[in-house]
């Protein structure tokens, strides 16, 4: 049964998105109308790959949470599916919060999310219930488990908080479901709980597999915990974090902790602790596991510090990043845009060797659509170059820039003049070394975003743009002498 609220808003996106259509990126998720936050069930369902997403169609601004829905078969062409989850029931009628998906091995889609719930006590206090629930799918409609909430607060280990317990994160091993979700405990920090079930309707409580202790930001939000090369990784996304060096930044942060897991204890002891993506526009990323092995991950390509900054008069608000395939390499997490993409390549311009001191354009090399590769040598050995520039989304008065200094091995993304006027943050600079002499800078625009890859995937880095989209230029510009080799793609996607 499709409730009142669910109707109303699949009837509203019937009307309103067909406008939107010459608006949105060619290949980066978006609701279509309205706002979006985090990725939500990102799995495989049926031989295809669906996505849901926070989201409030109405305004392009957070509002009550429903879940929006597409699916694709290779991460960049996808289908817009009518909205899945409405908040129209008691114990989610402040919002149906952020959750994962599953196929059950009857070939329901089952759907597992945070229902939120907001009670003023008698002292006046707002207080939120959070709880996790279940619904039942084929691929379009859901109906919500009539035994809803599978987890309260009755299930909270001493000292966790009803108030921060949300984002469940559902997986399957052999014939046990687990669930790590993200809370509070004493010491008023993050911790991730594990869950399991046998049948996902009745679960028990089974250990912190992670915890904050307050050294990486507060609440841990958006926890996904799976193997990948021999290792084992936890992604969360911290709320106020402090700045730690040029490493994570401050505010709502993106944290990987890579490390092995005791299955004795459920715990997670870690190897090593990094950012995921070192960009201004990042949060909340899920991942799935392909049927040809690949873990492949996506994230909310915006930041709530940043989430008032609408784009002009764009009807829609937030996007998602391109699908990027994971590994670790050396005990560090890589990730690049998933390969299917190279399949949406057209028209190749390439140079090679190319002295660069002082400023440059190349004819051909322009776009907001485009993927394309710049390898950068220092010119002269024994007189290394001090800086090296990229510029992108130029015009007589917009550009955004990418620049590399070898000395200090740090690499700054500067959108100061991309088309917002509101004095945000719009600088991120972060590690970044040459690797045999070299260092490669691929990127990947989408109108409205910048996704930098450096080094093949050993950071990344995202950025939204609000530039206008008439600005293509692209410039190279250095002080001192270097050497460098472009090979740019328009991206099409028909
Ligand atoms: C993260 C988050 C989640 C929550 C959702 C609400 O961005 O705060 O913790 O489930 O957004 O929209």
């Amino acid at each position: 049964m499709i409730s009142k609220m669910l109707q109303k808003a699949r009837d509203f996106e019937k009307k309103y998105l067909p406008y939107t259509v010459s608006e949105l990126p060619k290949f980066h998720v978006t609701g279509g109308i309205g706002w979006i936050n985090d990725p939500n069930g990102f799995a495989p369902y049926k031989g295809e790959y669906h996505l849901f997403f926070q989201y409030y169609p109405y305004d392009t601004k957070w509002g009550p949470m429903h879940w929006g829905h597409v699916k694709t078969r290779d991460f960049i062409r996808w289908e817009r599916l009518p909205a899945a989850l409405a908040p129209d029931m008691d114990y989610d009628r402040d919002g149906v919060f952020s959750g994962s998906a599953l196929e059950l091995p009857d070939g329901r889609h089952l759907l597992m999310y945070t229902g939120v719930r907001n009670i003023r006590r008698r002292n006046g206090k707002l207080e939120s219930v959070q709880t996790q629930c279940i619904a039942y799918g084929d691929g379009v409609d859901y109906e919500k488990f009539e035994g809803n909430p599978v987890i309260d607060a009755s299930l909270l280990p001493e000292g966790g908080s009803m108030e921060d317990f949300r984002d469940p994160k559902i997986w399957r091993e052999g014939d046990t479901y687990y669930a790590v979700i993200g809370d509070r405990c004493e010491d008023d920090s993050g911790t991730i709980l594990l869950y399991r079930s046998k049948d996902a309707q009745h679960w028990e409580y089974v250990s912190v597999l992670s915890a904050c202790h307050n050294q990486y930001g507060r609440m841990w939000e958006c926890p996904d915990f799976f193997r990948l090369d021999r290792k084992d990784v936890l992604f969360v996304s911290p709320q106020d974090m402090a700045a730690i060096g040029l490493e994570f930044h401050p505010g709502n942060a993106n944290v990987c902790l890579i490390g092995t897991y005791d299955r004795k204890t459920y715990h997670l002891n870690r190897d090593s602790v990094q950012a995921i993506d070192y960009g201004l526009d990042f949060y909340a990323p899920q991942t799935l596991l392909t049927d040809d092995g690949r873990r492949v991950m996506i994230a909310w390509m915006q930041n709530w510090e940043t989430s008032s900054c609408k784009m002009r008069e764009l009807r829609f608000m937030g996007q998602m990043t391109l699908p990027r395939e994971l590994s670790i390499r050396n005990g560090r997490l890589y990730q690049n845009p998933v390969r299917e993409l190279e399949n949406y390549r057209r028209i190749l311009i390439d140079y090679h060797n190319v002295l660069i001191n002082g400023e440059a354009t190349l004819r051909g090399i322009y776009g907001r659509s485009i993927d394309m590769t710049v390898t950068i040598r220092p010119g002269n050995e024994n007189n290394m170059y001090k800086w090296f520039r990229l510029y992108l989304a130029r015009d007589g008065e917009n550009f955004t820039f990418i620049r590399y200094r070898p000395e200090v091995g740090t690499i700054k993304v500067d959108r100061t003049h991309s088309g917002f006027p509101h004095d945000i943050v719009n600088v991120r600079e972060f590690p970044a070394y040459m690797k045999d002499g070299v260092i490669k800078l691929r990127v990947i625009m989408d109108r409205y975003s910048l996704e930098l890859f450096v080094n093949d995937g050993e950071q990344a880095a995202s950025f939204v743009l609000y530039t206008p989209i008439e600005a293509g230029a692209v410039s190279f510009s250095s002080d001192g002498s270097v050497l460098i080799d472009v090979e740019k793609y328009d991206l099409v996607i028909d």
